[in-house]
């Protein structure tokens, strides 16, 4: 399948009905295209605000590809035609990257196109943290900067503010998970240099906080 007809079959919408084409998507592009995001049901905000929590125990259940897409969405989707966030970020300058550390390897969200982009082959979820139940869920969520972008601040200011996104994007996908019945917790015992190298990130990025995503235990 050409790019051209590829193209011609994502307009046309039949991507989320044809798997054939999902796995020539990811052929000739690299990159694993979501299902659209539901953009209205579940719980009403109040409830879920009640529900948040963080939980600790996790099934080894996969996550299905529509909650998966919803959920990146609700960390940090594009909610309006200007290409902005459902998260707020620092000086409109866009420095952070979610990245979906999972069995089949490391992806990279991309917001613009709702699709995971393959990072890494490698199954790193034992290395996103210091507790026993990241390297057997089925998703963690890593918050990465781009310090290079944030030119004129200092390395703690850096940390400072690309950990207030990361922060905001983690309360959504506390607030996605409530609503879902998911169960999450977001995580700052990580060894973030050993897993950025371990992730292979650019010079200048850096990891912030990652986050535990998967169905509740039992
Ligand atoms: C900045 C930050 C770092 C955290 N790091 C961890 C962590 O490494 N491991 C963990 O199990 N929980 C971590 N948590 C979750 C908190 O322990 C949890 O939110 C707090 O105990 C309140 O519980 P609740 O979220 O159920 O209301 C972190 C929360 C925040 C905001």
């Amino acid at each position: 399948m050409t790019r051209r007809e590829l193209n011609a079959a994502l307009v046309a919408g039949a991507v989320l009905a044809a798997l054939p084409v999902v796995a020539a998507v990811a052929e000739v592009t690299g990159k694993r295209p979501l299902p659209a995001v539901r953009r209205d049901g579940g719980k009403p905000l109040m409830q879920a605000l009640e529900e948040r929590r963080s939980i600790r125990e996790f099934s080894d259940k996969p996550l299905p590809a529509q909650v998966l897409s919803e959920l990146l969405w609700a960390a940090y989707g594009i909610n309006r035609p200007s290409g902005e966030r459902t998260a707020p970020y620092w000086r409109h300058v866009m420095v952070t990257d979610v990245y979906a550390v999972m069995a089949d390897g490391v992806w990279l969200y991309d917001p613009t196109s709702q699709a995971l982009e393959h990072h890494l082959e490698a199954d790193l979820r034992a290395q996103t943290g210091q507790q026993d139940f990241v390297g057997a869920a089925p998703l963690n969520l890593v918050y990465v900067a781009h310090g290079e972008r944030m030119k004129e601040l200092s390395a703690e200011e850096r940390r400072l503010y690309a950990s207030v996104d990361a922060a905001f994007a983690g309360q959504n996908v506390y607030l996605y998970c409530a609503s879902e019945g998911l169960a999450t917790v977001f995580r700052g015992a990580v060894d973030v240099a050993k897993l950025g190298s371990a992730m292979k990130l650019a010079d200048g990025q850096f990891v912030t906080f990652a986050q535990t995503v998967g169905y509740p235990k039992g």
